[in-house]
């Protein structure tokens, strides 16, 4: 399963993928807001920081504007995937970019219907928000499921991107779907990482040498 990181912080970036966790980037509008930086400046260092796919979100509604704003996102590095709303014009311009070599992830699906639509569409990549089904009490990690035996009937090569993911147990489960790609967010990578009898391990280790080597004085 690939791991995308869901930001726009360039400290995050680094930081894992200095230990080699990421396929890709997403990002949206919030997300880049939330840097409070220029954005231009901002698309373009996560572009050259990472080599695999980085999503970057159009913000036009019209498929005219999201055709104009998706070759000039493009622009930034071969690595773009135009990141376009699950809407008529973003299907239609989903077609109209996939058709010319762009890859294309369409956004802000919310059941199984929209991912085999944009799917038939052409996307690279379908991002059904698994955490913002949950908070209105249903159920997300269904929906992938349910996208993942349709597009396996059909061998769509469409890429199921789980976003909107909220804790570990998500990734476990999307994992265990065989979703392709989970993107986290950092802290949630951060968890992942984790574990109290590692670090409970790691320190009576520490102790027990530090123990032989008062005795020895002998160094690794
Ligand atoms: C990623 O592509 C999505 O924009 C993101 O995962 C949304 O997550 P949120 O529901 O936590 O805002």
């Amino acid at each position: 399963m690939k791991i995308f990181l869901d930001t726009a912080n360039i400290e995050s970036i680094r930081k894992f993928n200095d230990m080699g966790l990421l396929d890709g980037i997403t990002t949206n509008p919030s997300l880049l807001s939330k840097e409070g930086r220029n954005p231009k400046e901002g698309m373009k260092e996560i572009t050259e920081i990472i080599k695999g796919d980085v999503s970057l979100e159009v913000v036009s509604t019209d498929y005219m504007g999201m055709i104009t704003e998706g070759k000039r996102l493009r622009e930034y590095g071969n690595n773009v995937v135009v990141k376009v709303p699950m809407t008529s014009d973003g299907l239609k311009a989903c077609k109209t970019l996939s058709s010319d070599g762009i890859p294309v992830n369409v956004t802000l699906i919310f059941s199984p219907n929209q991912a085999l639509l944009a799917a038939k569409s052409g996307a690279k990549y379908v991002s059904p928000f698994i955490g913002r089904l949950d908070d209105i009490g249903q159920n997300g990690m269904n929906l992938i499921a349910e996208i993942k035996t349709i597009f396996s009937n059909y061998d769509f090569k469409t890429e199921i991107l789980v976003a909107s993911v909220r804790h570990p147990i998500h990734v476990v489960d999307a994992a265990k779907i065989g979703a392709d790609v989970v993107t986290l967010p950092p802290a949630v990578l951060d968890k992942m990482l984790k574990h109290p009898l590692t670090d409970i391990g790691l320190n009576s280790f520490l102790e027990d040498w530090k123990k032989l080597h008062e005795k020895t004085g002998i160094d690794i």
